[in-house]
């Protein structure tokens, strides 16, 4: 499946094969100790590209994360960003975690200004971006809030706004929106596509949610087994740019189907080998 009978000339496609790829992960495997994570991962990502990664809990996503992040190294394979080698944290690369990842003890201002102060970012081009993005995650007035005066949704408006600072070429995303209420994550997921839209990176969007990764990837890669490695990829051919509209879009609920078959016959088999 899904190569698509819908008419192309109103989609844009993911670029990795246009424009090359930004991030390129070949044949990447990650143990830890005697534990087979996952093996030989091929992952192209455009420079204007949205793939979003699903895969049961335990299969290796946040570790796949952290290894394009340069936090740690995989024991195989390759990872590149645009042509340079990763092997430890290369400037431009940014990550929004999945439990917000603030310092407590800093205000909402001075976490935002942390990533571009490690960019080695002036004074002046801090306070010239920092309340620019904070507005552009809309958390104006809070600039001097600290963390736990902040609704989870506000907190994770702040991580997006950390990431977002330093105007990323790479933007990992670890399940960001997994730990704010149903209602909350719709809205910021909608927000987190129009913000895209004004500027277009690469990023590489990690969820567990089959309707999430539908909505936010131009492509859809599937992890799974043991150890994991791709099962499939989905080319999410639904019109851009994406929105509330797009989750009633006929084509949005085959994909959705698609991919959720594809992962419960995992679910399924691995409860089947539990019971015995
Ligand atoms: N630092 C670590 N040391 C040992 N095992 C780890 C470490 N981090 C993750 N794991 C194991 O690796 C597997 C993949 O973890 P993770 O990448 O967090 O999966 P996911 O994000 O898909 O849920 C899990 O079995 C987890 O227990
Ligand atoms: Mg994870």
């Amino acid at each position: 499946m899904p190569s698509a009978a819908a008419d192309k000339s109103s989609l844009t496609p993911g670029d990795a094969t246009l424009a090359g790829a930004r991030i390129r992960a070949q044949g990447v495997g990650k143990h830890y100790g005697a534990l087979e994570v996952f093996r030989n991962i091929d992952l192209d990502v455009g420079s204007r590209e949205i793939v979003a990664i699903v895969g049961p809990s335990g299969c290796g996503k946040t570790t796949l994360l952290r290894c394009i992040d340069g936090l740690i190294a995989p024991t195989g394979g390759s990872i590149v960003i645009e042509g340079e080698q990763v092997d430890g944290p290369l400037p431009g690369v940014a990550m929004v975690f999945q439990h917000f990842g603030l310092f407590p003890w800093k205000t909402v201002f001075a976490n935002v200004a942390y990533g571009l102060k490690l960019a080695g970012a002036t004074k002046a081009e801090i306070d010239e971006r920092v309340p620019r993005y904070i507005k552009l995650v809309g958390l104006s007035g809070f600039e001097s809030a600290y963390p736990y005066q902040l609704s989870g949704g506000m907190q994770q408006r702040c991580g997006l706004a950390r990431a977002l600072a330093i105007e990323p070429r790479v933007l990992l995303m670890d399940e960001p929106f997994a730990a704010v209420d149903a209602q909350t994550r719709e809205i910021l997921q909608f927000e987190l596509l129009r913000i895209w839209e004004m500027r277009p990176t690469s990023m590489v969007f990690v969820t567990h949610s089959i309707e999430e990764a539908v909505l936010m990837g131009h492509r859809v890669v599937v992890l799974k087994g043991r150890p994991a490695g791709v099962f499939e990829v989905v080319d999410v051919d639904l019109p851009h740019p994406r929105g509330r509209s797009t989750l009633s879009h006929p084509r949005f609920a085959q994909l959705r189907e698609h991919v959720w078959s594809t992962l419960m016959d995992e679910a399924r088999a691995a409860e089947l080998q539990l019971q015995r």
